[in-house]
């Protein structure tokens, strides 16, 4: 018995190694409706709200990691943003989300990258980030996030991050996700960032499952 599960956690360890996050969320964008996605909302009712929580004034340079195909811009565009930056590992999320814009597409800077190993070039505002840290399960994925945040972020500047919270669902999209009570998600990023806002949120998913989130406001000291 012992054997066996040695063996099953050897063949759990390949697959991980094997895992490879562009193809599979490129696939998940190509194969299924952007408002099917248990993580669709029609309107970023929280991220707005996070948003106003810390009194980002709609000029705000602003990145979205992990935007897919949110309709957080258009709702940014439609108040006025002029400097926004979406990142995304699928670049079909981004087909999407540029076909809905339409001649707008032009005013929003789209980055195809992983997160994790990204260089930004200059900093933001805000940064936010919907549903993607808690996909960050091996913690050199996490340094690697926090490296790309430190550089895109400079005193001042705002976090904002949603995660599943520790009651939430422990998959998203096939893959095993990170959860995050309040004090947990701060503590991630408190060697650069003071909490500012931390609280509790319901998404409801396209077929009615409720999914717990946790949601911080943070400033970098
Ligand atoms: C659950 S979806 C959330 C999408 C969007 N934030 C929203 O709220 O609708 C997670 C997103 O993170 C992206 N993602 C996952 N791992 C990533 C990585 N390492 N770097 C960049 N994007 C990544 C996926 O492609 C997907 O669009």
């Amino acid at each position: 018995m012992r054997r066996l599960a040695t063996d099953s956690k050897a063949a759990a360890d390949i697959r991980a190694s094997d895992f490879d996050a562009t193809k599979h969320w490129g696939r998940v964008y190509r194969t299924t409706p952007d408002d099917s996605v248990s993580w669709y909302e029609p309107e970023p009712r929280a991220s707005l709200e996070a948003l106003a929580l810390a009194g980002i004034p709609p000029g705000a340079a602003l990145v979205d990691v992990g935007a897919g195909s949110s309709r957080l811009v258009e709702h940014l565009l439609d108040r006025g943003a002029t400097d926004l930056c979406v990142v995304d590992i699928a670049a079909t999320a981004f087909e999407t989300s540029r076909a809905r814009l339409g001649p707008r597409a032009t005013q929003v800077d789209w980055v195809v990258a992983d997160v994790t190993a990204w260089r930004p070039e200059r900093s933001f505002d805000v940064w936010h980030d919907r549903a993607l840290f808690h996909f960050l399960t091996d913690p050199a994925q996490r340094d690697g996030y926090r490296a790309a945040l430190r550089r895109a972020t400079v005193p001042g500047g705002w976090l904002i991050v949603a995660t599943f919270a520790a009651d939430g669902p422990e998959r998203c999209s096939g893959l095993p996700v990170r959860r995050y009570d309040g004090p947990g998600l701060v503590a991630e990023f408190d060697e650069d960032f003071t909490a500012h806002d931390v609280w509790r949120d319901a998404h409801r998913s396209p077929s009615g499952t409720i999914q717990p989130f946790t949601w911080v406001v943070m400033r970098r000291r």
